[in-house]
Formats: C-alpha cells, sequence, structure tokens
C-alpha cells in the first residue's frame, strides 16, 4: 500500500465557503434550466437523475492528489487500457445529504463513510483520499448544486463517492494514476407506499465474500458478485438476497447491500459480528448505539441460519430487519430459501423495527434534537 501524498496546492476562488479553498469551483456552462430542474425533481426515482456538478480529484504515484475541482456533470474520458476495466480496481461510497424544514442541508456521520472509504481504499490497493478532502468535495458539491436537494418528504440527495484505476496499463498491479470523483442524484423515499415489510431469499451456492477476500471494503466487484444471487432472489419472488458465510454456509453475513438485525422475545438485539466478510454499516453501529442506550441487551455474535429458522418458527424471534443508508430499517416479513418459507411474526414491521426506523428519519430530517451530534451541516 502506497502512502496517500497530500500536494497542498492551493486552489482557494472568492467564494466564502471552507469547502472552497481546497475544491475549486468551475461551474457548468450549462446548467439546467429552472424549469428543467422542477421537472427532474418531480416523482424522483432512485439514481436516475443527477445534479449538474461533479466533484473530482486526481491521484498519481508521482504527485499524490491534485487537481481537486468541482466542474460539469458528464462523461469520462478514459482509456481502453484503463485498469479498473480489466481489474475492477475500484471502491466507492453511498451517503445523503437530507433537506431540512429551514431549508439547511445536513450529513449523516459522514466522517464514517470518509473512514470506510480509506479503508476500502487498503484494501484495493487505493491511495486514501484523507477525511479532510473526502468531506470538502461532499461540502463543495452541496453548495454548488443545492438547489438540487429536494424538500419534498422524504426525498433526499444521494450521494455517491467513487474512486478507480484510470492508468492504462494492461499489467496486473496497482494503478499509478487513480479519479476520485463524487457524483449526487436527487432521489425519492424508498418506500412509496409506506414502511412495508420484504421477503429475502437466503443463498445457497453462491457468496458474496469469503475469509480474506474483500468482503469489508466497499469495491464494485463485491456487487457484481451478488448480481446473480440477487437474480435468483428476483426469480423466488424475494427482493433481496441474504447470503451465509462462504465457509461453512451455516453463518447469515448481511444482504446484498444491507446489513441484518434480529429481535428476540426478551428484547435482545442481535447482529452478525464484524468477521472480515461483512461491511460495517453506518446505520448498523447507529443502531448498535441506539439499542444499547435504550437499555437493550446487545450481541454482536455469529448467527446460525438454522437458529434464525428455529426461532421464527417458534415465535423465539419477534423481529428481522435489515439497515443501510438506502431504505434506512426495512423491515423482513419473510425468509425463504430452497426448503423453507417462513413468515417473521405475522409478516408485519414489529415495533423495534418501526422506533428505530422512526428515531433515524427524525433525526437525519431534523425532526428530533441530535443528541449524539451525529448530523453535519453542508450548507
Ligand atoms: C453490502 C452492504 N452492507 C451493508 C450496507 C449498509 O451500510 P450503510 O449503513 O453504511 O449504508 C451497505 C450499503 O452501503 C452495503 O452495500
Amino acid at each position: 500500500m502506497r502512502p496517500a501524498q497530500q500536494e497542498d496546492t492551493d486552489m482557494s476562488s472568492d467564494l466564502s465557503s471552507p469547502a472552497t479553498q481546497t475544491f475549486e469551483i468551475r461551474p457548468s456552462a450549462h446548467p439546467r434550466s429552472l424549469a428543467q430542474r422542477r421537472q427532474a425533481l418531480t416523482d424522483l426515482a432512485f439514481g436516475t437523475v443527477f445534479t449538474d456538478h461533479m466533484a473530482r480529484a486526481t491521484w498519481t504515484a508521482e504527485r499524490g492528489w491534485s487537481d481537486r475541482r468541482v466542474e460539469a456533470y458528464g462523461p469520462l474520458s478514459l482509456d481502453p487500457a484503463a485498469a479498473v476495466l480489466h481489474y475492477a480496481q475500484e471502491i466507492f461510497e453511498g451517503l445523503k445529504a437530507y433537506r431540512h424544514e429551514d431549508g439547511s442541508v445536513w450529513a449523516f456521520r459522514p466522517e464514517l463513510n470518509a473512514a470506510r472509504f480509506a479503508a476500502s481504499a487498503r484494501r484495493l490497493a487505493l491511495p486514501e483520499l484523507p477525511e479532510a478532502d473526502f468531506l470538502a468535495s461532499i461540502d463543495a458539491l452541496a453548495h454548488t448544486d443545492v438547489e438540487w436537494v429536494p424538500s419534498s418528504p422524504g426525498s433526499t440527495l444521494y450521494l455517491r463517492p467513487f474512486m478507480f484505476a484510470s492508468e492504462a496499463f494492461l499489467g496486473v498491479r496497482p494503478s499509478r494514476q487513480v479519479e476520485y470523483l463524487l457524483i449526487a442524484s436527487p432521489s425519492g423515499p424508498y418506500f412509496t407506499s409506506g414502511f412495508s415489510p420484504v421477503s429475502i431469499w437466503v443463498a445457497e451456492g453462491f457468496h458474496r465474500a469469503g475469509p480474506g477476500g474483500t468482503g469489508a471494503a466497499k469495491c464494485g466487484g463485491n456487487y457484481a458478485a451478488s448480481l446473480l444471487p440477487q437474480q435468483q432472489a428476483a426469480d423466488n419472488g424475494c427482493a433481496q438476497v441474504c447470503f451465509l458465510d462462504a465457509a461453512t454456509e451455516t453463518y447469515i453475513e448481511e444482504l446484498g447491500g444491507m446489513n441484518m438485525f434480529v429481535i428476540t422475545r426478551d428484547g435482545a438485539v442481535h447482529t452478525p459480528e464484524l468477521s472480515g466478510t461483512i461491511l460495517e454499516g453506518v446505520t448498523r453501529r447507529s443502531i448498535l448505539q441506539l439499542v444499547a442506550d435504550d437499555g437493550r441487551e446487545v450481541h454482536e455474535r455469529p448467527i446460525t441460519l438454522a437458529e434464525v429458522k428455529e426461532g421464527v418458527a417458534d415465535g423465539t424471534i419477534t423481529e428481522v430487519f435489515a439497515c443501510g443508508t438506502a431504505a434506512v430499517v426495512t423491515p423482513i416479513g419473510t425468509l425463504k430459501g430452497t426448503d423453507f418459507d417462513l413468515t417473521v411474526g405475522d409478516g408485519s414491521a414489529g415495533p423495534v423495527t418501526e422506533d428505530l426506523y422512526t428515531h433515524l428519519t427524525d433525526l437525519q430530517f431534523g425532526r428530533r434534537a441530535d443528541d449524539y451530534g451525529w448530523m453535519r451541516r453542508l450548507v
């Protein structure tokens, strides 16, 4: 792993935001009109509409990070030999900007995304982007495209930082040239028709990650590996796939894009431990703190599929839910596999699941006091 070399080029502009001290704002020559933006912000789905700008920085082995800028959103020019296209040396993050009632814009614990981005970079032999740059890129893009942060109920500006190997070289070694980008996508509420439980397909024979692999990193390859089992889940009428551990096919790990929790009748909260093969979710970590502070017993431990099946069948397990930035908290109503089909409780969302969803979304949208100091103001 090569250390990230900081290059301190002063790119200050005349704007007063601290972010512009490092990310130079180069405004788009073709921003969309007010009418076009209003139209684009109507009936928002997820990840289909993008703002007028993107933040960007370039790293080379010789110069370290440089050329931090915000520029017009648009296609990239990439050499066909760029390493990412061949060896998938790529990482990404996902977080949201929330508009509060008073018009201000906030992010939820973005420093944890910065830390996870750095950890993913280490695992993929990419240069670490310093936390200050990660946060400054978010500040700079949020300021530049603030009009794109939606204000309709439950809508957010989804932020997607990513980094990839751009060196044109077909040898298998860490790239000596890397691009960092941040794009933003106004997105509608995940639940369009309320807070509805989903069904989960427990994958057999397919794994997302193995011991010593890249499961704890947020790299594109993990998601490529999850697509076929995800398709299988859909073929079996399920919304998401749950992966078991690759070594023994005994323990539940996580969903394709969310962590999992189980609540038992005694009120205790259980979630798979961080074994190196699952992603440490920001939502997972926040929930663990909330339930512990609520006085609940918390167990981060290996959880077998057998005990989940048994517990759901005999009622010892009262709630199962998944969590992640996109949906925050998703109740799991049904668990299916090749030889089982189980309904959790009566199939509807349980009270702990609902409380956590309400607590987190109220916090994120500024409807309750930020007792933990988790919100960071962007604009
Ligand atoms: C594989 C995987 N697990 C868990 C999560 C949940 O993480 P977070 O709560 O940080 O969004 C995600 C989403 O980023 C994910 O892709």
